[in-house]
């Protein structure tokens, strides 16, 4: 054998393996790779697909779903989505009006409900109103978020992308599980990130939440979504005696209104999904039947992905739910 053949083999090897690497990437663009978790039942969807294509031939009528955050964005998509195929969708926005202009733009049968996440009252309200429809809610997208806020601003005690990301859809989530396990098959979706790695080593700063010992825009997204995953893996651990699953997301890349708080525009170099692809994962994981029976696990392009080892943090998540309670109450 020659050098030159040697060399040629290597170089051979090295464009497979970078092929490989190439797939497992594709998709991310948070520096970290999507590995499907070869555990889990795998579906035949990919990045690529769209929230359209992972429910066709699905038919949800007689199910009811609830979007937070419907008035834009991956939540308006999913919304649209769900109601297209036969599901009631409540959508909830932070007012009455944005969320009565959202349902008026989809076809099929939607409920619009105004839901302001840093207010307890309005979280208490909606959940009184969803419970009053006397409905078992199937599917439960806790979808509405804020990112990476320029300035600290602090509401019901703790910093605002935790209380908007994570604090006031725990509440909600609490005050509506009853309808959820009501369900045959209830599933909770709650809308983590990628960004929840850069969250690793040191996790949730039990000690700052509200941001006063310092405060970063990044870090404090990326930590809200940490402790969105953080949930999602509790309540499955919580929800395990019932015939309920939850679920953590990460949708995408996609040029959205989350990036309003950037001083730029949304950067098109970085996007990797059109709205239609970013609403898939979470239409998939509410309401496709491979998933019905997955539950704690963290899902990207339409599969269950391995997030980063910091979201299976048992204690971690036990404490946050502790915390959380407290500062509901
Ligand atoms: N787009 C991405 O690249 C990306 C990547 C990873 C994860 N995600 C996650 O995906 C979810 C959806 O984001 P998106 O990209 O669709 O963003 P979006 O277009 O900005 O939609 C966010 C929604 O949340 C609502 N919202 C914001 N603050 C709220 C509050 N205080 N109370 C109630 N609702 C509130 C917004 O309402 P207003 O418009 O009235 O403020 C809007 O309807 C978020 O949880 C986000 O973290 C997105």
């Amino acid at each position: 054998m020659t050098a030159f053949t040697i060399t040629r083999r290597r170089l051979m090897q090295s464009a497979m393996i970078g092929l490989v690497c190439h797939r497992a990437w594709a998709g991310s663009r948070c520096g970290e790779p999507q590995t499907p978790d070869n555990n889990q039942p795998l579906g035949p969807f990919n990045a690529a697909s769209t929230a359209e294509e992972v429910t066709a031939g699905l038919d949800l009528t007689g199910k009811t779903a609830l979007v937070t955050g419907c008035s834009s964005g991956l939540g308006l998509e999913t919304m649209r989505v769900l109601a297209l195929r036969g599901a009631h969708v409540i959508g909830t926005a932070r007012t009455q009006e944005k969320a009565n202009d959202a349902c008026q733009t989809v076809s099929g049968k939607t409920t619009p409900i105004s839901l302001e996440l840093t207010e307890f009252d309005s979280i208490r309200e909606c959940a009184s109103i969803v419970k009053s429809f006397d409905t078992p809610i199937d599917i439960l997208v806790c979808n509405a978020g804020v990112m990476a806020i320029k300035e600290l601003r602090i509401v019901n005690g703790v910093e605002m992308q935790f209380a908007v990301n994570h604090l006031g859809h725990f509440m909600l989530v609490n005050l509506l599980t009853d309808t959820v396990t009501r369900a045959k098959n209830g599933r909770i979706v709650i809308l983590s990130s990628c960004a929840h790695h850069g969250a690793a080593p040191h996790g949730i700063d039990f000690d700052n939440l509200d941001g006063s010992k310092s405060y970063s825009p990044w870090d404090a997204y990326r930590r809200s979504k940490l402790a969105n995953g953080l949930h999602a893996m509790e309540l499955a651990r919580r929800l395990k005696s019932t015939s309920a699953t939850a679920n953590a997301v990460h949708p995408g890349t996609i040029k959205t209104d989350l990036w309003r708080h950037l001083d730029r525009p949304a950067p098109d170099g970085k996007m990797n999904k059109s709205i239609p692809q970013g609403a898939a994962t979470q239409c998939y994981v509410g309401a496709h039947p491979i998933p019905a029976g997955i539950s704690g696990q963290y899902f990207a392009d339409c599969n269950p992905v391995i997030a980063n080892p910091i979201m299976y943090d048992k204690k971690m998540a036990k404490r946050l739910w502790v915390i959380s309670e407290e500062l509901c109450t």
